[in-house]
């Protein structure tokens, strides 16, 4: 059974943490939505909504399949932050009752996959299309490797779907390049190069 982590709101956060994890906070850091607010799939034991809650994100909503891990985050985070909403379900019925509702920008981090749950990153995709109303946000897909090895171009398409202005970086979240995050941004190229994790890691 994985551990659950030690959930931890500090100024000195980014120093405590791995080379992986200072990638994967600096990245969401980065990309924080004007209206720091946050959406994640698939909360697992709050590692992601932590590093978001130590980035500024005040309005943070996830949702598992797994009731332990859900319980779990709430209990940790619900006094860390102004909004923490975690749904007990799938990514898709999740999304099909929060986006309509959510009426400013957002950043996402798409990171439900397994464990009984499938990849349904392609269909969370769709729902972002057709319920969400902001078309510039954000969006971040984590273990591209591991799940999109052959289907990238099928997913940067599924993403121009939702706006065709969006621009595409690859981010090496680990030294080694044995995995990456794909981020989909309407910031210009320039601006995402400079917020790239990738410069420290290739020099
Ligand atoms: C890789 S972990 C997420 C890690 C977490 N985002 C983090 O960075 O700390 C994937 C999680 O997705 C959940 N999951 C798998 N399929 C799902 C689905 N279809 N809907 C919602 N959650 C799902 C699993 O139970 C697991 O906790």
């Amino acid at each position: 059974m994985v551990k659950p982590l030690k959930i931890m709101i500090a100024a000195n956060y980014f120093k405590t943490l791995d080379p992986v994890n200072k990638n994967a906070f600096s990245i969401f850091k980065a990309y924080k939505s004007k209206s720091n607010t946050f959406i994640e799939t698939g909360c697992h034991f709050g590692g992601s909504l932590t590093h978001a809650i130590n980035g500024g994100y005040k309005n943070l909503y996830s949702c598992d399949i797994n009731k332990v891990r859900v319980d779990h985050c709430l209990s940790e985070l619900s006094s860390k932050c102004d909004v923490l909403r975690i749904d007990h379900s799938s990514s898709l019925d999740f999304f099909k009752k929060l986006l309509p509702i959510i009426d400013t920008d957002a950043t996402f981090w798409l990171d439900a996959h397994d464990e009984g749950g499938g990849v349904p990153t392609f269909d969370e995709l769709a729902l972002i299309k057709e319920l969400f109303a902001d078309k510039a946000s954000t969006i971040i897909i984590d273990d591209i490797p591991l799940y999109f090895n052959n289907t990238i171009p099928e997913l940067i398409a599924k993403i121009k779907e939702i706006n065709k202005d969006y621009n595409i970086r690859m981010e090496y979240i680990h030294s080694n390049k044995s995995n990456y995050i794909l981020v989909a941004s309407t910031k210009s190229r320039e601006q995402m190069a400079k917020f790239s994790i990738n410069k420290k890691i290739n020099s």
